[in-house]
């Protein structure tokens, strides 16, 4: 059987695909492919490893049905038609669980990096305008003993919560659809309702999937009802947030800062004014991007296509029914 690979990833993975008798062909050059490349590229393939958010529509679904498994290299799959994959009996997997630690690491380097103003500061000085030492220039704010409002409080929240705890001894209250005793236990979260998330916490941070109930969820006026004082971060998907309100918020301080590792769109254009405020840092979409990390996620993956191949289940399927 054959394996199409989107994106390079690293070898290990390959080698285990190989290992288990998989035919392996790869985006050699890394390019980033339009969806009717990926689908001429898939033509020849029994499953895809695939690398990214592309949409994986119904167009592209239909397109390539002979696929007998797709492992996604990520968490999130709100990039996948599921509802047409499950129809076409496609199998598909994501990786929960080993990028949790890396991507909380990301949202706990923004909290602190916009608190205290670390990206813009260090702007300063590449740009030659450290020009003496300031008693009173562009202050941070502490973290300590604050209260940390987590929307969406999985595997990666809880991981942003403990470490939030473990360092600042901060307050944790969240928002989900339903509770996470888990969570209740081992940090002490206390669950509050969207608009005691939103008027309660110094920090918000989003670790919620996209869907329809979160998209643009905060929006202008859950910017309003924030603590003028509040930092929020989105280390989740660009769309949980609406950018255009974000920016207002900020500049009429609504809010004191922001840190995101996700924009809509992405990438994010290098004028945006969001990149201009001093209380703002953005990343690249690195949640994940350490080599531990990446090579757990791609191992993750190919092994659920070794599955597929052997005709056994996803170890982590996300649409379930295709079982049924
Ligand atoms: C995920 O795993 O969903 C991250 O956004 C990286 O793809």
């Amino acid at each position: 059987m054959k394996v199409y690979i989107s994106r390079n990833i690293p070898s290990d993975a390959i080698e285990v695909l190989k290992e288990y008798g998989l035919e392996v062909a790869i985006n050699s050059e890394n390019k980033k492919l339009t969806q009717q490349e990926l689908i001429d590229a898939c033509q020849n393939a029994d499953l895809l490893l695939n690398v990214g958010h592309a949409d994986l529509d119904k167009y592209f679904l239909e397109s390539c049905k002979q696929l007998r498994g797709i492992a996604l290299a990520s968490v999130g799959y709100d990039h996948v038609d599921l509802e047409t994959a499950t129809a076409l009996r496609i199998p598909v997997s994501n990786t929960p669980d080993v990028l949790s630690g890396a991507t909380a690491d990301v949202a706990f380097l923004l909290m602190l990096a916009v608190s205290r103003k670390a990206f813009y500061r260090a702007n300063e000085v590449r740009e030659g305008k450290w020009k003496d030492f300031e008693f009173m220039q562009d202050l941070g704010i502490e973290l300590n003993g604050k209260t940390l409002g987590i929307y969406g409080l999985g595997r990666i929240g809880l991981e942003l919560a403990k470490k939030a705890k473990a360092a600042y001894n901060m307050n944790i209250i969240y928002y989900n659809r339903s509770r996470n005793l888990d969570a209740e236990q081992t940090v002490d979260a206390k669950y509050v309702n969207f608009d005691d998330l939103l008027t309660q916490s110094d920090v918000i941070s989003a670790h919620t999937n996209l869907s329809t109930e979160t998209q643009y969820r905060f929006n202008k006026d859950a910017f309003q009802r924030m603590k003028k004082t509040a930092i929020f971060i989105n280390t989740a998907r660009g769309k949980v947030h609406q950018e255009q309100d974000l920016l207002q918020a900020l500049q009429q301080g609504e809010i004191w800062g922001a840190g995101l590792d996700v924009t809509d769109p992405e990438p994010m254009s290098p004028n945006n004014p969001l990149l201009q405020l001093p209380n703002v840092c953005v990343l690249p979409h690195i949640g994940s991007a350490t080599i531990e990390t990446r090579t757990q996620m791609a191992i993750m993956a190919a092994n659920n296509l070794i599955a597929a191949k052997n005709g056994n289940k996803m170890m982590q399927i996300v649409n379930k029914e295709v079982y049924s």
